[in-house]
């Protein structure tokens, strides 16, 4: 019991700054102003590498409880479709990140406003859809 809910409590752990990461970096870059093209960047770094913290903390929830369980959670249907919404966000996140890290030097500034405004809804979808594979798992 211990060392199942101390598995579940350092997954939680890395998962909630994940969460905190993918909002805050992408509000913060989208608030600040065009020039501080330094800042963006560092903030598509935290943000690509928190969507990747996410998906893989999010698979090691699921091996903690098939680990202690043997069996994944039943889930309800709203919150396989929470599940989905999380996963299509961690992935589209993740290379929206990897492509402005790649390829944002040669955008318009236009641009790179619309693909921080992408990563912040994106963050902000998957917040919400944790709220409803919390209470409808
Ligand atoms: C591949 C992506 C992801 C997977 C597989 C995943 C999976 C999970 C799982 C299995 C839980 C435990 C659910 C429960 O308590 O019953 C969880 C909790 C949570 N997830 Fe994710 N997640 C992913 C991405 C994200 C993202 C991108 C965010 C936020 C931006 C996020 C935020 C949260 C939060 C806040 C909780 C705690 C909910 C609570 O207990 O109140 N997750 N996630």
């Amino acid at each position: 019991m211990q060392l199942e809910n101390l598995s579940y409590a350092l997954t939680q752990t890395i998962h909630n700054f994940g969460a905190a990461a993918v909002v805050g970096a992408a509000f913060l870059a989208l608030k600040s102003s065009p020039e501080q093209l330094q800042l963006k960047h560092r903030m598509a770094w935290l943000v690509l590498i928190a969507w990747g913290a996410q998906a893989i903390s999010g698979v090691i929830f699921g091996g903690v409880s098939y680990h202690f369980y043997g069996e994944f959670p039943d889930l309800h249907a709203v919150a396989v479709g929470a599940l989905v919404i999380k996963i299509l966000c961690a992935v589209s996140g993740f290379a929206l990140a990897a492509l402005y890290l790649r390829s944002a030097k040669q955008w318009s500034k236009k641009g790179r406003h619309r693909t921080w405004h992408a990563l912040t809804g994106l963050g902000a979808t998957a917040l919400t859809a944790a709220a409803f594979l919390r209470w409808f798992s």
